[in-house]
């Protein structure tokens, strides 16, 4: 203590006597500390969010004309209670190229929960042949689609818009080509129509996949710190739905502004950053940040593992959907970091998924032979 002291008072003493320049600077430091001092305790008679504000100038942004009006719009949607009913339905959205390699695994699921789901295909390239009575006559008027394109969100909302014209459907979900259900259809009904939240995966990647890809066009609306990365398989609530039915403005931003090599060396994929943004900016607190649909990023490359039909078994498939922690690759050093998130559903640990991708056409006829086992959660 003393000591401390002594070596905090001696020096001053000689500078303020030999050097000038060192008083100068120890005044000005002091009367910076005064006002700032004096700022502080005249903001702390404030509330701590406008003090806050009031030092970090990102915050204090004015918003445009347009976003005051789509954040009036997103409350207003937002404050309509879900109405879940016994004639409550949930709708499944495939966006396939054309044939969907696991119709026989989807019908297993479906089979004996008649009234209680919808089924809605969008091919991009050709009619799809169907094996199974619940996916025959199911596709909507659809267009091409470019992987990392605008295009690919074009797809999402003409799905989302013709579920919606069904009132009873409360949940929507988007899948692929090469999705698999991993519940009962009861566990999966549950678990999504009496969640509070929408599972949308939404997380900051700081690197040149992430927040990389952020361009300054985006600005004002959508700065560099708000820009978020996800993965495109959503499930979301009619409420949610609705709010993206409603927005024009940062979906204006996204067609434009991202896109594979829209500004130099920058690859923004529109699907895997819209979304993930939008509501993290929107509605954060109705999102989950992570995703029902399993995905196995190990191998780091453009597009996840796919699993054919020798790697499968009821092991496999079991360590799958008991999986209580989520997991966000990033692109940030050689290999990406990882980041895990604990998945829980209103408040309790939870497995986190309910579909995965992706798995090759070959493992069909194993997986509807486990079908009954890896879902018998008893078991
Ligand atoms: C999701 O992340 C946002 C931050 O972007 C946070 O505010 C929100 O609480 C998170 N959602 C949940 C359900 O934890
Ligand atoms: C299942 O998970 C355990 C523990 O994480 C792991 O050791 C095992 O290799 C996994 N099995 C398969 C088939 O993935
Ligand atoms: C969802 O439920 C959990 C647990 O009850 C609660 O903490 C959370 O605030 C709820 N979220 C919303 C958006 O209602
Ligand atoms: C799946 O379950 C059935 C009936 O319980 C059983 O006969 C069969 O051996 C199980 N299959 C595997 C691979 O465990």
């Amino acid at each position: 203590m003393g000591e401390a002291q002594k070596t905090f008072q001696g020096p001053r003493h000689h500078t303020s006597l030999k050097k000038p320049l060192w008083l100068v600077l120890t005044v000005s430091v002091l009367s910076m500390l005064l006002i700032s001092t004096h700022m502080f305790s005249r903001q702390g008679k404030r509330s701590s969010s406008d003090s806050l504000s009031s030092w970090l100038p990102v915050h204090v942004r004015k918003l445009t004309d347009e976003e005051v009006a789509a954040r009036a719009v997103v409350r207003e949607i937002l404050k309509t209670p879900p109405s879940i009913t016994q004639n409550s339905k949930i709708a499944f959205l495939f966006l396939t190229p054309g044939t969907l390699p696991f119709e026989k695994l989807w019908d297993e699921f479906f089979k004996g929960h008649e009234g209680k789901f919808s089924v809605y295909i969008h091919p991009s390239k050709e009619r799809p042949v169907h094996i199974s009575r619940y996916f025959s006559d199911r596709e909507i008027h659809s267009d091409e689609v470019a992987w990392g394109r605008i295009s690919m969100v074009d797809a999402e909302k003409r799905l989302l818009v013709n579920a919606l014209e069904d009132p009873d459907n409360q949940h929507f979900v988007l899948l692929s080509e090469s999705c698999i259900p991993l519940h009962s259809f009861d566990y999966t009904y549950r678990y999504l129509l009496y969640s509070n939240i929408s599972f949308i995966e939404s997380f900051v990647d700081p690197g040149e996949h992430g927040t990389g890809r952020h361009m300054e066009h985006m600005l004002p609306e959508i700065a560099k710190e708000d820009f978020r990365k996800g993965a495109q398989w959503f499930t979301m609530k009619r409420q949610h739905a609705i709010i993206v039915m409603a927005d024009g403005l940062y979906y204006s931003k996204f067609r434009q502004y991202c896109g594979p090599g829209i500004e130099a060396d920058k690859n923004c994929i529109a699907d895997e950053h819209y979304l993930p943004t939008f509501f993290s900016m929107l509605d954060p607190m109705g999102i989950s940040n992570w995703s029902v649909t399993y995905v196995d990023w190990s191998e780091r490359r453009w597009h996840p593992k796919t699993h054919t039909a020798n790697e499968i078994s009821l092991e496999f498939m079991k360590n799958v959907t008991s999986e209580e922690t989520s997991t966000h690759v990033t692109s940030v050093g050689e290999h990406g970091d990882e980041l895990h998130w604990p998945c829980t559903w209103n408040g309790i640990t939870r497995p986190c998924y309910l579909f995965a991708r992706k798995f090759h056409p070959d493992a069909l006829d194993k997986l509807v032979n486990l079908f009954p086992n890896y879902t018998n959660t008893a078991a």
